[in-house]
């Protein structure tokens, strides 16, 4: 039977994504060399839960930082928080960021928080947006990097100004910083001299760092006091989440520092897909790990050949196509630890047929 994308590329000699499959092992890593009497957190108290807080609040140069299960619930507390202190409730943020396409609606259905769309679907915030912008808001979220259009980034002046706006203006500006490491070496800046144009931050812990799952949500002590008490509310607050906080603590150890070098070799990745017949990436030049390849071809025939290629190369590019209409489709590459084990050799041969197998897909 033939393979479908993704058992080929849960089963590749060189798969090129990410960091490696997540199973057992990524568990084992983590706690082996952790002391056995080292003691659970509880209820969000305890050295192990305060300890990491502390480590991230600096690492973000807040005052205060909360571990959260997930950004979804993170995020929405945010604006909740910022909603009610202005008594507005109503936020501004990028029409396909997170909150608004992936969350079903938990901000409007859970919070009542009303949503102002700003820009256009396929480019970043763009200072005039907010300036153009009719509605009063009690905060404005900026993701970066705008993921769902390959994860591209305003530049830093626009992030300054942006967040000087916001602060003559009275409105909050939150960071969805998912990935926030991740574009450190772009804007050649610190995360805690990014987060310093931001009144409110989340960064995840499993996406670039590679952790289990979880977030930290950061800023003031009176905001994330006042967090605490919406995680508790949200059913966020378990017993124990120890398991997620060491995984995302020894892998932010191990991977926090690859960042320019994942940065580095997704423009080398992006220029060997833009080399090739009918394949574009967005950003053409990446901008952090992550950019979108797009295949100018039927989501099936770009599957096919992507096959073709694993087999006789070794070489998964992804596990995963989506299509885009018709003749077009797409994938999210994302450069992890695995990339680096792919022998040069067997790449560029792998980029050969690629191209070869295109070329002669429109003829
Ligand atoms: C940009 C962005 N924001 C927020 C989230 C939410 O994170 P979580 O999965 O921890 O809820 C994600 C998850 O993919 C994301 O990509």
């Amino acid at each position: 039977m033939n393979k479908t994308l993704i058992e080929a590329f849960k089963t590749a000699e060189y798969p090129v994504n990410g960091h490696g499959k997540r199973n057992m092992k990524v568990l084992k890593d983590a706690f082996d060399t952790i002391d056995d009497h080292l003691e659970s957190d509880m209820y969000g108290a305890g050295k192990v839960i305060e300890e990491f807080q502390e480590k991230m609040a600096k690492y973000l140069g807040k005052k205060s930082a909360v571990f959260f299960p997930s950004g979804t619930m993170a995020q929405q507390i945010a604006l909740r928080i910022w909603s009610d202190e202005k008594g507005i409730k109503k936020v501004a943020y990028h029409p396909l960021c997170h909150l608004e396409i992936h969350e079903q609606d938990g901000l409007k259905k859970l919070h009542h928080i009303e949503s102002v769309l700003l820009t256009e679907k396929d480019r970043v915030i763009e200072m005039e947006d907010i300036l153009n912008m009719e509605d009063e808001v009690s905060a404005i979220l900026l993701e970066l990097p705008q993921r769902e259009i390959g994860g591209q980034l305003p530049d830093y002046k626009t992030l300054e100004d942006i967040s000087s706006y916001c602060k003559e203006k009275g409105i909050r500006l939150h960071l969805d910083g998912a990935r926030l490491y991740e574009v450190l070496p772009f804007y050649q800046k610190t995360a805690a001299e990014v987060c310093s144009l931001f009144d409110s931050v989340y960064v995840s812990l499993y996406k670039g760092i590679g952790g289990i799952a979880g977030a930290i949500l950061a800023g003031d002590e009176s905001f994330t006091q006042e967090a605490k008490i919406w995680k508790t509310r949200h059913g966020g607050n378990l017993i124990s989440l120890y398991p997620y906080i060491l995984t995302a603590d020894h892998y932010f150890e191990e991977r926090v520092g690859k960042m320019e070098q994942y940065f580095i070799e997704a423009i080398e990745y992006a220029s060997f897909f833009n080399a090739c017949h009918r394949v574009e990436t967005i950003p053409a030049v990446p901008v952090s790990n992550m950019f979108h390849v797009h295949f100018h071809l039927a989501k099936e025939k770009a599957e096919a050949i992507l096959l073709e290629v694993a087999e006789e190369t070794g070489v998964v590019f992804t596990g995963y196509l989506k299509e885009v209409n018709d003749h077009q489709c797409s994938y999210e590459a994302s450069i992890g630890d695995l990339y680096h084990t792919v022998p040069k050799d067997r790449l560029m041969d792998a980029f050969w047929m690629l191209d070869e197998k295109l070329k002669a897909a429109g003829e």
